[in-house]
């Protein structure tokens, strides 16, 4: 076996930044070679380094989850410089909030397509590695909002969408050794909600401090905390669990 191919590999959608940074490096950390996926492959060559610094393994792979044809070739060119992925993060995702009556209609296309569609291109294209490996585990962002919120008529249905999709993907792949779960964040401080922030013409530090003082832990979250939980769901030993969803949010959340 070359060492490309002793070394599992995972895909981090998103990886750029934010949560899907935190998780590439993580992910990195506890020893998988990871695919760093985002729209940029100069923006994902940043989470690289930084793997790379630490001695880990890294690829910046430039693409948009929402096409199919970018999709396929990236998860082509990941199997061919780095092995085959048998581990797949769905963190890729966009807001374009807007009340119901203003929403317009590509304000819906494109939160359906970056989260809904991205995720279906994704894991389609890698089950096929994780199903001939006989070991797998698919993990996908959702978030608090699936339970409603406002502004985010396109937003909450993409992520609770992606609750379903979840449930599916772990009837149906679980006889190949494959888990799908997915995480379902509260307030992370990241770009994303920073955007929010700048949105509402509030300073960051006061958008923060205000989510932190209605979370039970009394704080907001930071990408490590996702990350950690993708970790877990990565494991070998988490390969009894699956379909799951896990609200990591301070407090319960759903
Ligand atoms: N930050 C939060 O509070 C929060 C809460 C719940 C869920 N989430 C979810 O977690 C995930 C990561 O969020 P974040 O806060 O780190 O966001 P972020 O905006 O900081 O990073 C998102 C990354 O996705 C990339 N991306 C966007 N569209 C893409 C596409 N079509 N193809 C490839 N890459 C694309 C962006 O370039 C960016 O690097 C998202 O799915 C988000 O919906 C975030």
């Amino acid at each position: 076996m070359s060492e490309a191919n002793s070394t599992r590999v995972a895909i981090v959608t998103g990886g750029a930044r934010g949560i899907g940074a935190a998780t590439a490096q993580r992910l990195a950390a506890d020893g998988f070679a990871v695919a760093v996926l985002d729209l940029d492959e100069a923006s994902a060559q940043g989470t690289v380094d930084a793997i790379k610094a630490a001695g880990g393994q890294g690829l910046a792979v430039g693409a948009d989850v929402s096409d199919a044809e970018q999709v396929q070739t990236a998860v082509d060119r990941i199997a061919a410089e780095l092995g085959a992925p048998v581990v797949l993060v769905n963190n890729a995702g966009v807001l374009r909030d807007n009340m119901l009556f203003k929403m317009s209609d590509s304000d819906w296309d494109i939160v359906m397509n970056v989260h809904l569609r991205g995720a279906f291109l994704m894991s389609r294209a890698a089950q096929k590695h994780m199903i001939e490996q006989k070991w797998g585990r698919i993990v996908n962002l959702s978030s608090t909002s699936a339970l409603g919120n406002r502004g985010q008529a396109n937003y909450s249905t993409a992520k609770a969408g992606l609750q379903g999709f979840t449930k599916t993907l772990a009837i149906e792949l679980g006889k190949f050794g494959v888990t799908a779960n997915a995480i379902a964040p509260g307030f992370i401080q990241t770009e994303m909600t920073k955007a929010t922030a700048d949105r509402m013409g509030i300073p960051f530090d006061d958008f923060i401090k205000g989510a932190g003082a209605s979370i039970p832990v009394a704080r907001v979250g930071q990408p490590e905390d996702i990350a950690h939980l993708v970790s877990f769901f990565c494991s070998e030993g988490a390969g009894f669990i699956s379909g799951q969803v896990v609200y990591a949010a301070g407090g319960p959340k759903a």
